[in-house]
């Protein structure tokens, strides 16, 4: 008799809108293309670890002929952010074996990857990695689900914001997500018309920012300013404004800690907001983008399963789906914003202060006429 294959499903580490489009895609393809039978693991490793599943099936996915996991945020198989799975990594593999999975599909980012790299070399298990995150920092891949629908989230409460500031005259600090990767502040600041993006890869520099702004102000007829500061960003060691400035990692938050400074800069002559978008950044309807690359992300994990390879990550390249090695992706992960990056002189060409080497003035003087959307 023809034994069916089991195929196990988890998502890891902070959630993202597509995850549930991916369990779509890798539920339709295993069970309409190769006749296998499809697990979710709950709360990743929690689930392996508990020795439980929840059954996928077609007609789970389908809702009177709708299909609500395409467009639902979130993960409906849930997902864990914590560090000590590794201290449980013995009862894991265990777990796995008592669920007679010949296969795991595991949707994650940089951190969760790491550790389900080591899990199924451990345990062995045939293995395939789809990346996540609005970190958009894992490499050898150009996109990750998630992260499109982060960059539409923010660009859309700069719209909103840029209203309210330039109604009042005032400065909007806007503080993104992004620890160590500046991609959504840099992607969302452009798209969404920001005057400075400050990023952990270019520390910054507040007095930087004050003449900014106060050159938009003075002479540029710019009343108002957006300022786009992502959670991680470094303050550069030589840009304090007063005595009382501390450069260490503030417990006020980024956010917060540029609106005191420019404050402080500016001798109260700015009237300044702060706006800190949290974990609205990981909810919400995945975008159109981040659908299709999940489902083209679960359709091409659930092949290379068929074709029987292991330890990969799929990968957008080049325009194509593609497997990397995960091992190598774990290596050069997480893969942050280059400072020949095009967007940062994308950036300046705008007229946007980017950190320490990005000052307008410097682009007026090399240009030799005002960027784009000033008068
Ligand atoms: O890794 C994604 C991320 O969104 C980071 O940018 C952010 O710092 C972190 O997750 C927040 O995680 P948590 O949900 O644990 O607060």
């Amino acid at each position: 008799m023809k034994t069916q294959k089991r195929l196990g499903i988890l998502t890891s580490g902070g959630d993202c809108p597509g995850l549930n489009a991916a369990i779509r895609a890798v539920v339709s393809h295993a069970i309409v293309t190769y006749d296998w039978q499809v697990f979710g693991i709950p709360y990743a490793t929690t689930g392996l670890l508990e020795k439980k599943t929840i059954p996928l099936t077609l007609h789970g996915m389908d809702l009177r002929g709708m299909n609500p996991l395409l467009n639902m945020g979130g993960t409906i198989l849930g997902s864990i952010n914590k560090g000590d799975t590794l201290a449980h990594i013995d009862e894991i593999i265990a777990g796995y074996q008592a669920l007679e999975l010949d296969a795991l599909i595991g949707i994650g980012g940089d951190g969760s990857l790491t550790i389900l790299e080591e899990l199924h070399s451990e345990g062995n298990w045939q293995f395939i990695a789809i990346p996540k995150t609005i970190d958009n920092d894992v490499a050898f891949t150009e996109k990750v689900v998630g992260f499109d629908t982060a960059v539409n989230t923010v660009v859309e409460a700069l719209n909103r914001l840029t209203f309210t500031a330039a109604s009042h005259d005032r400065v909007m600090i806007v503080e993104v997500m992004g620890r160590s990767a500046g991609h959504l502040a840099l992607q969302a600041g452009i798209a969404g018309g920001a005057d400075c993006i400050l990023i952990p890869e270019i520390p910054y520099s507040i007095k930087g920012v004050c003449s900014h702004l106060q050159e938009l102000r003075d002479n540029w007829g710019r009343r108002f300013g957006i300022v786009v500061v992502a959670e991680g960003a470094q303050v550069a060691e030589d840009s304090c404004c007063h005595t009382e400035c501390k450069i260490e990692k503030p417990s006020c938050g980024m956010g917060q800690y540029i609106a005191n400074e420019i404050r402080n800069c500016s001798h109260n002559q700015l009237d300044i907001r702060v706006s800190v978008l949290g974990h609205i950044q990981r909810g919400g309807i995945p975008s159109a983008g981040d659908r299709l690359l999940a489902s083209a992300f679960g359709k091409a994990a659930v092949d290379l399963i068929a074709r029987g390879e292991t330890a990969k990550m799929v990968a957008w390249q080049n325009g194509q789906v593609v497997g990397v090695p995960l091992k190598k992706v774990i290596n050069k992960s997480p893969s942050l914003v280059k400072l020949d990056n095009f967007l940062i002189e994308t950036a300046q060409s705008l007229g946007i202060y980017v950190g320490k080497q990005g000052r307008i003035s410097r682009l007026k003087d090399s240009l030799g006429s005002l960027p784009l959307g000033y008068s």
